[in-house]
């Protein structure tokens, strides 16, 4: 054989390896964009596991999902040949073996800040991470050390959190703008975010995704709130969510040239979002200002009940399904673009 030919041959070889390298797993934290049922066991009234939630879910089951069927990480789990959905943590119908392949640590209205998890009395992010190794001890114990290191390394970390520290905490509550500038509190976030991907990555995490901050001021609720202005799209919250992600960029680079063998990388929802809410019939919706839960305008959680006589009949017209969160086809869209784009070097 020529030299050439063997160094065609090894090149064939990495191709193969890399079309395998795909994750082993996906293993989640954040807030209600990408909880799968953990906020049912915890005592909150920020809860979802009741109908009309879930009403195209498989088997039209409730599972305290915020959507009316997945979020976008169920989404990103079968596109990556895993699961069709992220099992919830503290769900006790699952067992360890359930969470090889993935496992999801998210709760519903929390935040960076200790504080936004204070309000509604869910997960602080920190225990998130107790929870995560909780997990890897049960793991370890499963499978052995030496196939449990290689599942956590191999595994894709996605997060998504944020939203709730601006629209729960610092503009809802007098305390944390008393202390803080707008963009001394979006530094303060950002160095909650390097500290959380530290410790995760001396857990073993290697493939991250950290997401961005939606158009937050286009939630059907934040509309409500603008009234006097016609219901339009908060403009200044979109401005903050907006620098949030540049920090987050920044911090994105920073984190990857300091931590070898880190492969991080930004997941954006913002600008495919704002795209779907200003151009809705070119995705096949008809409404993006308004939910389809109740009046569209207010109701989430318990006021989206199913004796709500206003909610629409079919979910997939509308880009948001409650006032504050997406419908199961927009979280596929963005679930979707994500795949394409930030989370193409995963594959
Ligand atoms: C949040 O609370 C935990 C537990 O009390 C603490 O360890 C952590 O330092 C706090 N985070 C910040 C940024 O204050």
């Amino acid at each position: 054989m020529t030299l050439a030919s063997i160094s065609f041959i090894l090149i064939i070889f990495q191709f193969l390896l890399e079309i395998d390298a795909k994750v082993s797993s996906i293993i989640v934290f954040g807030d209600s964009s990408v909880d799968s049922g953990n906020n049912n066991y915890i005592p909150t009234i920020l809860r979802s596991n009741f109908r009309p939630y879930g009403r195209d879910f498989d088997g039209g089951r409730a599972t305290g999902r915020f959507s009316n069927g997945r979020v976008p990480t169920d989404f990103i789990s079968e596109a990556f040949g895993l699961k069709k959905n992220v099992p919830a943590y503290l769900d006790p119908s699952y067992t360890i073996q359930d969470f090889v392949t993935g496992v999801c640590f998210a709760s519903a209205g929390t935040g960076y800040d200790n504080l936004t998890s204070q309000v509604l009395n869910v997960m602080p992010l920190w225990r998130e991470v107790e929870y995560f190794k909780e997990y890897q001890s049960r793991l370890r114990e499963y499978l052995g050390d030496e196939k449990a290191s290689e599942i956590l390394s191999e595994a894709l970390y996605i997060i998504s959190i944020g939203t709730n520290d601006f629209l729960e905490n610092y503009y809802l509550l007098p305390y944390r703008p008393s202390q803080f500038s707008i963009e001394d509190y979006q530094n303060y976030l950002a160095g909650i975010a390097r500290n959380f991907i530290k410790q995760i990555y001396e857990l073993k995490a290697r493939k991250i995704s950290l997401t961005g901050l939606p158009p937050m001021g286009c939630l059907p609720l934040e509309r409500t709130t603008n009234f006097i202005f016609g219901g339009n799209c908060i403009d200044r919250y979109n401005q903050v969510a907006i620098s949030f992600n540049q920090k987050l960029q920044a911090l994105v680079e920073s984190l990857n040239n300091e931590l070898t063998g880190l492969q991080l990388v930004l997941s954006s929802p913002y600008a495919g979002l704002y795209d779907i809410i200003q151009n809705p019939h070119s995705y096949g919706f008809e409404y993006s200002a308004t939910a389809c839960c109740g009046t569209g305008r207010f109701e989430m959680g318990y006021l989206c009940d199913e004796y709500n006589p206003f909610t629409c009949p079919d979910a997939n017209k509308y880009v948001f399904w409650d006032s504050f969160h997406p419908t199961e086809k927009t979280n596929g869209i963005l679930a979707n673009y994500a795949v394409r784009s930030s989370l193409a070097v995963f594959q």
